[in-house]
């Protein structure tokens, strides 16, 4: 009881009036919303060091403003209920100036955390609401702004579950995984979508980086760009029951940026993706680094008006090294791939004349012409076993093929 008192005591100096906003009763941390507009961060971080070992922490219904970054590092068995809503600040120059760095690219976010064994449930109430307008107003259509925070990052995170949560309005990406194992992110939901002429731009559904073991599943994504996305080492990851909608669906990459560091992709498989209306949907881009990407299977995606389907390309981005890249791709399954591209190209596989790739293979692929008359093109150059792959091969792809068409080629 005495430390109850105190840690009582501690916490209504820290909220001055407020002092029903953090209760702690045994190992459980109850954190209520001020409901006045200040900040909850204090009380919610208070939470964390409080309870975050061996205990539950639980935010109740009603809104939670978030006013600076969180940085809730070695939790180690605790699970976290999220009843309410956590709304980040409009405050765009804190955020520029105060995100946390996570290493990859320069990029930086606005939540860390990490630990061994976290369980984060939102009960499908939980609604994370990133303020994104503002973001995608004041961006301006740049690509990467550097401290445009992603909304949350696990961070040398293991044995942890994400499940049920909304998201609405990213800054950013919205989620990143990074230096982290066995993690299973289920029952997601996430919608940003710009009202302006503003695009929202990179606010990626995940990234994952230095990671292995991933599970996903049961996850709704309206993105704008990257929807579910595997970066430099990469292993193991499980993709499952997705629907992708104005994104870029299945991803692998970018990676392979630096030509000092290696990047390895392998073993990630993709089952059941549903893509809407996207950029692409079964797709790997690699600068003309190092490292492979290996083994990936995209099985049962389905989709509806896409861009280019099947794109593969050893330079994206900068059109650099397209046959000098030394990243090798190989063992690349693509099976029951089916629905409509919205122009003439079925595919685009141009790698690297110094990395040819090898084992690819199209079984069942099945894509038609959105506009039903068209003949689809399925490009290819330097691929190994190519009359064994199963890809209709209708011509030679150009090195540095654009990712994104604006009609029949
Ligand atoms: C992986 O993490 C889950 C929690 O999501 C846990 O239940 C499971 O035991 C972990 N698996 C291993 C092999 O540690
Ligand atoms: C995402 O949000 C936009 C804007 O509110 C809405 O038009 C769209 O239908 C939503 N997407 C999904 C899949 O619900
Ligand atoms: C995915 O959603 C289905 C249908 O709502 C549900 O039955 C299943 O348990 C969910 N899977 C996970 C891993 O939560
Ligand atoms: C495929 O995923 C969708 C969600 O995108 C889900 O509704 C459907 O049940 C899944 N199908 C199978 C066979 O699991
Ligand atoms: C990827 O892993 C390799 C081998 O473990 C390591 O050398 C390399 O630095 C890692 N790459 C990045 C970008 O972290
Ligand atoms: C390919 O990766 C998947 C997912 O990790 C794994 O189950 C499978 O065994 C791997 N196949 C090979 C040949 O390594
Ligand atoms: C591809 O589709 C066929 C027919 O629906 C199914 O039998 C097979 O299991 C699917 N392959 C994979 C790898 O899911
Ligand atoms: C291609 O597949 C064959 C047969 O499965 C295997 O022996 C070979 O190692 C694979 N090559 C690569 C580069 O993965």
């Amino acid at each position: 009881m005495k430390t109850l008192l105190a840690r009582l005591s501690a916490t209504a100096l820290l909220l001055g009036s407020a002092l029903s906003a953090l209760t702690v009763e045994g190992s459980t941390c109850t954190v209520t919303p001020l409901g006045n507009g200040g900040d909850d961060t204090p009380q919610i971080l208070a939470a964390f060091s409080e309870c975050g070992q061996d205990g539950t922490i639980v935010l109740t219904e009603g809104e939670f403003n978030i006013g600076r970054v969180m940085e809730t590092l070695d939790l180690r068995n605790v699970d976290i209920e999220i009843h309410g809503t956590l709304k980040w600040s409009a405050d765009i120059a804190y955020w520029l100036r105060s995100s946390l760095p996570v290493t990859f690219a320069g990029r930086s976010t606005a939540w860390k955390l990490g630990g061994d064994g976290i369980r984060m449930r939102g009960f499908g109430k939980a609604l994370f609401d990133g303020n994104g307008q503002l973001w995608y107003d004041q961006n301006r259509n740049q690509g990467n702004q550097n401290g445009r925070p992603i909304s949350l990052t696990l961070w040398y995170a293991k044995n942890v579950l994400i499940d049920g949560i909304t998201w609405r309005q990213a800054q950013f990406w919205h989620t990143f995984v990074a230096y982290s194992e066995n993690i299973t992110m289920t029952n997601l939901d996430m919608n940003a979508t710009s009202n302006s002429q503003w695009n929202t731009v990179n606010t990626d559904g995940i990234d994952t980086w230095n990671t292995k073991d991933v599970y996903i599943s049961n996850w709704t994504v309206t993105c704008g760009d990257d929807c579910i996305s595997m970066k430099g080492n990469s292993s193991n990851i499980h993709v499952e029951n997705v629907h992708c909608y104005e994104s870029g669906c299945a991803v692998i990459g970018s990676m392979g940026s630096s030509s000092s560091q290696p990047d390895y992709v392998s073993d990630v498989v993709f089952n059941n993706i549903t893509c809407t209306h996207s950029s692409n949907a079964a797709w790997i881009k690699t600068y003309s680094g190092r490292g492979y990407v290996r083994n990936v299977t995209f099985a049962n995606v389905a989709f509806d008006d896409v861009n280019q389907p099947i794109y593969v390309t050893p330079c994206i981005y900068t059109g650099q090294g397209c046959d000098s890249s030394r990243l090798p791709i190989s063992d690349i399954r693509w099976v029951n791939v089916t629905g409509t591209s919205r122009y003439n190209i079925a595919s685009a596989i141009h790698c690297s004349a110094s990395a040819p790739c090898e084992n690819l293979s199209f079984e069942n692929v099945d894509i038609r012409p959105k506009d039903g008359t068209s003949q689809l093109k399925y490009l290819c150059s330097n691929i190994q076993n190519q009359e064994t792959s199963g890809i209709p091969c209708t011509g030679t792809c150009p090195a540095n093929w654009p990712q994104q068409l604006d009609g029949n080629r």
